[in-house]
């Protein structure tokens, strides 16, 4: 999948625009690829831009010039998303195939730009939505059938950057496309609450997404936590799965063949149960299985995979129209958790101190 075995003639010629927080492993990743060679870094602080070039031992630059427009065949896009459609357009106009962070635009119909103007110029443009090839998820798919109810939980503290976009289009985005994915289906509707808390836009929020095969899912995210934690428990037909991204494991439980709830003795497995503790018992009716996962890095994965769609011409595995719906279903929220706080601040300015619940017998306790 990374392309190991191409010599440098049939490298491709690559350049990462944005050298920030995370452009800076763009070209890190490109510059280790044996399927790329990178040709420069750009950033529009030169500063910056020199101080990952110099030691890759590429030329840095401010901004992009024909020379370099012309030099290279691909380019990852990894400046703030209020930028991503004028800097990728640029880029996918000189005939250059892009990977385009997360969230692709800032809003939806840049997004259908983008889309347009890369099917016109017949260049490959990828979304960034990294965890498609993180191995956790990646060992958890071949379980993954007729999910029914899903829960994503993506909890950071506060790194002082993306605040130009709410924790939604930030960090949510991310449970949003893999949840899209995973359950195939159209929206057929949801509920959302949020609030900021340092930032000018939402730092917590929760939303709930029905879609229409009825599957349900619970999508919290918060980037203002004292710890971070990132989770997906499945719940499916036939099995459960829990996913934990920081510590890279995942857990498949699934009902042993045969399996017949009248046979259960709840009486006496109660009795059990308070003698040996759950899990014995519980292996007697599940099939417990830890998934194998691999120690690849995702991002390394994501960007070999898009230079493989570039040389091979084959569609990439996260298309715009993913981060096109990611967006839709993103600002969806954002405009109900907003709606949300107007009746929450609405019924608050009619709120009687009278209606408070009575807590008296607290005094008592
Ligand atoms: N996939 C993920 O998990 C993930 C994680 C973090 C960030 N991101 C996304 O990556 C993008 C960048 O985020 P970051 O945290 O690296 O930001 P950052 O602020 O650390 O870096 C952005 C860099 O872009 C440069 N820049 C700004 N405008 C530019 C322009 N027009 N041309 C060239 N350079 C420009 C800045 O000088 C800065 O060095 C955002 O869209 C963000 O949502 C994705």
């Amino acid at each position: 999948m990374d392309g190991s075995k191409n010599s440098s003639a049939e490298r491709i010629p690559v350049l990462v625009v944005g050298v920030g927080h995370l452009g800076k492993e763009h070209a890190r990743v490109y510059s280790e690829l044996e399927s790329t060679q990178l040709v420069a870094v750009v950033d529009s602080s030169l500063e910056r831009a020199r101080e990952i070039g110099e030691p890759l031992s590429v030329p840095a630059h401010d901004s992009l010039t024909s020379e370099l427009l012309n030099s290279i065949k691909a380019a990852s896009v990894v400046t703030p998303t209020p930028s991503h459609l004028e800097v990728a357009s640029q880029l996918i106009k000189a005939g250059v195939s892009v990977l385009v962070e997360k969230p692709m635009t800032a809003n939806v119909e840049e997004a259908e730009d983008l889309i347009r103007l890369a099917k016109a110029h017949e260049v490959t443009l990828q979304v960034g939505h990294v965890e498609r090839f993180n191995p956790v998820v990646l060992a958890a798919y071949p379980h993954i059938q007729n999910p029914v109810f899903i829960e994503c939980d993506r909890i950071h503290p506060f790194s002082f950057r993306s605040v130009d976009v709410s924790v939604v289009m930030d960090l949510m985005i991310h449970d949003i496309d893999l949840v899209l994915n995973l359950v195939n289906s159209p929206v057929a509707g949801l509920e959302a609450f949020g609030t900021r808390v340092l930032s000018e836009t939402e730092d917590l929020a929760t939303a709930r997404i029905a879609f229409e095969n009825g599957c349900v899912a619970m999508v919290k995210a918060s980037r203002v936590a004292i710890q971070k934690s990132r989770k997906m428990r499945l719940f499916c037909e036939d099995a459960y799965i829990s996913l934990d991204y920081i510590a890279k494991t995942g857990m498949r439980i699934g009902l042993k063949e045969g399996f017949d709830r009248r046979s259960i003795d709840f009486e006496k497995m109660a009795g059990l149960e308070e003698k040996q503790g759950v899990f014995p018992i519980f292996t007697q009716y599940f099939n417990i299985q830890q998934l194998s996962i691999s120690s690849e890095e995702p991002l390394r994965s994501e960007l070999s995979s898009f230079i493989d769609c570039v040389q091979k011409r084959t569609p990439p595995v996260v298309t715009g129209q993913h981060g096109l719906q990611a967006i839709e279903i993103a600002l969806r929220i954002t405009a109900e958790i907003r709606r949300s706080q107007e009746n929450y601040l609405a019924r608050r300015a009619h709120y009687r101190p009278d209606e408070r619940p009575d807590t008296e017998f607290l005094k008592n306790q």
